[in-house]
């Protein structure tokens, strides 16, 4: 296994897409140390999985990410609990508000940028040192294709994470000298608790009902949102939607589905792997790479 002997840090350890990078970076043979607000159930399970999977306990720590003490009493607990150092890096944890630029609060604004761009700066100076003195060392950021496209509605989010992919390509030029790679993942929509805000607005605005939450309606949504073009032509669909109700999660994101050029939504186990090949021999000369994971949504 390409990733024996290595130890990876996973923030977001408990959630949907954290998971399934721990468990993936498990199978490649890594040493797993995870962190996130809470010993969750889920935190537990996963813990559990790695143990089944690569027979190595997985060491985890409470950390919020909003505290800037919190996060240098995980640095420091981390030196102590793990002299070898964290080989891998997966600054993974977000957090999302759907709102309008009027209703944006600046402590909201704040904890945007703290969780989503200001942990991941001081994570990465952190972690980076041991790195750079091995001459090994992957960083990667899970940032969204709100990173790549407008996103209207998402003022904090789209701005953290398009500043996610800005510290990417600036810790993968400063440090391609020295070994460590530094990439970012930008998704588009995975089914995990996350997106929950989305499909509550999708469903308050367009009041989508059955008969009127087809793929046609969905995708001009989408891409009305996706171009920032919300206009007097487009209003009057919107409107319509807006009169009728009731669409179940699974329809949502069943038109979701079909909106993406593949037809597939990609999932978190692919997510998983993706962040092992990052860190597997066949990647080592790639880095600053921002790269979609998104069935070809910021393509057309
Ligand atoms: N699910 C999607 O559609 C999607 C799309 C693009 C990008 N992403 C990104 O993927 C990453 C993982 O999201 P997910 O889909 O697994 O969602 P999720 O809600 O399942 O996981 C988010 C994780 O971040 C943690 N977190 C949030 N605030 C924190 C804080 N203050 N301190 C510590 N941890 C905190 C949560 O506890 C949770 O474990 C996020 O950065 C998200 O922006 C998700």
């Amino acid at each position: 296994m390409s990733l024996t002997g290595r130890t990876a840090l996973v923030t977001g350890f408990g959630g949907g897409i954290g998971s399934a990078i721990a468990v993936s970076l498990a199978e490649g043979g890594c040493r797993l140390v995870g962190t996130d607000r809470s010993m969750s159930d889920t935190v537990k399970q996963n813990m559990e999985k790695i143990k089944e999977i690569s027979g190595q306990e997985a060491l985890f720590f409470e950390c919020d990410l909003l505290n800037r003490e919190s996060i240098d009493q995980l640095c420091s607990t981390i030196a102590s609990k793990v002299p070898s150092g964290i080989d891998i890096l997966v600054n993974n944890a977000g957090c999302y508000e759907r709102c309008t630029m009027d209703e944006k609060t600046l402590e909201s604004w704040d904890r945007d940028l703290a969780i989503n761009l200001t942990a991941p700066f001081l994570l990465s100076k952190n972690f980076a040192m041991s790195m750079k003195k091995k001459g090994w060392g992957r960083i990667i950021n899970m940032s969204s294709v709100a990173g790549l496209l407008s996103c209207p509605l998402t003022i904090g989010y789209c701005s953290s994470k398009t500043g996610l992919v800005g510290l990417t390509k600036t810790i993968a030029a400063e440090l391609a000298p020295l070994g460590v790679t530094c990439n970012a993942i930008c998704p588009s929509v995975l089914d995990t608790p996350i997106i929950q805000p989305v499909l509550d607005a999708l469903k308050k605005e367009t009041g989508a009902s059955k008969s009127i939450l087809n793929t046609k309606y969905i995708g001009i949504f989408l891409t009305v949102s996706k171009f920032m073009k919300i206009n007097n032509v487009i209003q009057p669909v919107l409107d319509a939607l807006q009169k009728e109700t009731g669409a179940s999660r699974e329809e949502i994101m069943e038109n979701f589905r079909k909106t993406y050029p593949t037809k597939k939504f990609t999932t978190t186990k692919q997510i998983g792997d993706y962040v092992v090949f990052l860190c597997s021999p066949a990647a080592d000369n790639m880095t600053g790479l921002a790269t979609p994971m998104d069935g070809g949504f910021s393509i057309v």
